[in-house]
């Protein structure tokens, strides 16, 4: 039975039979009695297992297991309410499924994320490992349910492409020969692995109305941060007919409805990570369920920035604040921060900075672009409505120096009746670091590639 199944039921099960296979995680000898933590990784807490010397026929064996030592246990439940866990196992038979030798590398005491890092492939059978991937593939289930039960087709874009879509020239090549003759390769022209679903997913939408990518993107950016990762997962929406208001609309509304159940279901994860990573996580949750995101153009952003140098209220790395340059991360983390200490929409972004494919305002300086910006995190989430002119869309892409043969197929949906579309890339692993606290995205993807670093 899993363990997850006997925390659920254990009430019902008081002095009754059970059968459980998992991994040791202590092993205490007092004299004749001896007391083995397990557990079987589907189930946060652990369960203690009380074996006996004149009921257990191999007590010596199992007195000597190490951590991490596969078993599986006969015995009676038991209720404990005085005890810190509920109940408890009095073991008539321990079977020895196989053990664990003395090289296993986790210890009963806490270990450096970074010593974990090394062993990527060993530290998910620790408690907090195991609450963040579990947190991981929750919050993967809550994000397919939100577009689903709101009318959302689910797009597998492809991952093999002919197209760099945010034309930041930061893809990988995918090749079968030494050289660069394209032509002579498997596809008969240049391939790389996707930067982004969102081209496909505009064509989608233009007969779907909604729909959403969730899948693995790369990009060789060779940014050695706490918050860039060279493979990442990123959820894409694209919504036709819509414009930029709905579009942020759209993501606060997706966030609130996760939160709101990982909050339920998720609790005994999040008290476990909110004491681990020190920081509050519950309050971080009732700030993005109760209270409306705050929405600020780039302008005004500058405007807060430009003020904040000139009082000395905070000096920057880059402390020329000019209208027109990049927010670095500082900048953004101040806002978010310092300022608001809250989820921020920033929009309306100079044109120069922004990818090519989105739509001009009125103002012919900015376009409608919208980031969504968080504390502990920065940059969440980027979005835009798109540009549905087919000549301007075209000049802009020159301007870009993308050529026109290659996305033809591209600007020529907005001759087919493209009256507006929008969308938005919500960053999967930066979603999973802001909702459980954690500050490296090295460690809420399970084998992560970053520069110089694919052992796995
Ligand atoms: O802002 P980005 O580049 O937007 C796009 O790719 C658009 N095509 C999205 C769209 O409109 N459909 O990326 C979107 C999000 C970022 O806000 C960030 O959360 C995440 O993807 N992201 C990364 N996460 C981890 N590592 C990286 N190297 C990332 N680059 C972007
Ligand atoms: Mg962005």
């Amino acid at each position: 039975m899993d363990l997850q199944k006997l925390f659920k039921n254990f009430e019902n099960l008081d002095q009754k039979e059970v059968k459980v296979t998992a991994w040791t995680k202590s092993n205490r000898l007092s004299g004749k009695l001896g007391f083995l933590e397990i557990n079987d990784g589907t189930y946060l807490d652990n369960v203690q297992v009380v074996y006996k010397k004149n009921i257990i026929e191999n007590f010596d064996e199992v007195a000597s297991l190490r951590l991490s030592s596969a078993v599986e246990i006969k015995g009676m439940l038991k209720l404990t309410p005085s005890a810190k866990q509920p109940f408890e196992i009095a073991a008539e038979k321990i079977e020895i499924l196989k053990t664990s030798d003395e090289k296993f590398p986790l210890q009963a005491k806490e270990q450096s994320l970074e010593f974990l890092r090394e062993i990527a492939h060993i530290r998910a059978k620790t408690n907090y490992f195991n609450a963040i991937f579990k947190i991981r593939s929750n919050l993967s289930f809550y994000i397919h349910e939100y577009f689903n039960a709101n009318n959302f087709v689910y797009l597998q874009s492809p991952i093999i492409t002919a197209n760099d879509a945010e034309g930041a020239g930061e893809s990988f090549t995918v090749t079968t020969i030494k050289n660069d003759k394209y032509d002579q390769d498997f596809f008969g022209k240049k391939a790389s692995l996707t930067v982004s679903g969102q081209l496909q997913a505009e064509s989608y939408a233009q007969a779907f109305k909604n729909v959403y990518t969730f899948g693995p993107t790369f990009r060789a950016e060779n940014s050695n941060t706490s918050r860039h990762a060279a493979e990442f997962w990123m959820i894409e929406p694209e919504v036709a007919f819509s414009d930029l208001k709905q579009n942020m609309d759209l993501a606060e509304d997706l966030l609130k409805s996760i939160v709101k159940k990982l909050f339920v279901n998720n609790i005994n994860e999040i008290n476990l990570l909110s004491t681990k990573n020190e920081i509050d996580l519950e309050t971080r949750f009732k700030e993005i369920i109760e209270k409306e995101f705050f929405r600020i153009t780039y302008t005004e952003a500058i405007d807060i920035l430009q003020k904040a140098v000139k009082s000395k209220k905070v000096s920057f790395e880059i402390n020329d604040i000019n209208w027109g340059m990049d927010l670095q991360s500082e900048h953004e983390r101040y806002i978010c921060e310092t300022v608001y200490n809250a989820p921020v929409f920033v929009t309306d972004y100079p044109s120069k900075i922004k990818a090519f494919y989105m739509k001009q305002n009125a103002d012919n300086k900015t376009v409608a672009a919208c980031d969504l910006l968080v504390p502990g995190v920065g940059e969440l989430i980027g979005g835009s409505q798109r540009e549905d002119d087919y000549q301007k869309l075209v000049n802009k892409a020159k301007e870009f120096n993308i050529d026109e043969k290659d996305l033809s197929w591209y600007f020529e949906l907005r001759n087919f009746g493209y009256a507006s579309s929008a969308g938005f890339g919500l960053g999967f692993e930066r979603l999973i670091m802001y909702l459980t606290g954690v500050s490296n995205i090295r460690d809420v993807i399970a084998f992560p590639r970053t520069p110089k670093n694919i052992k796995y």
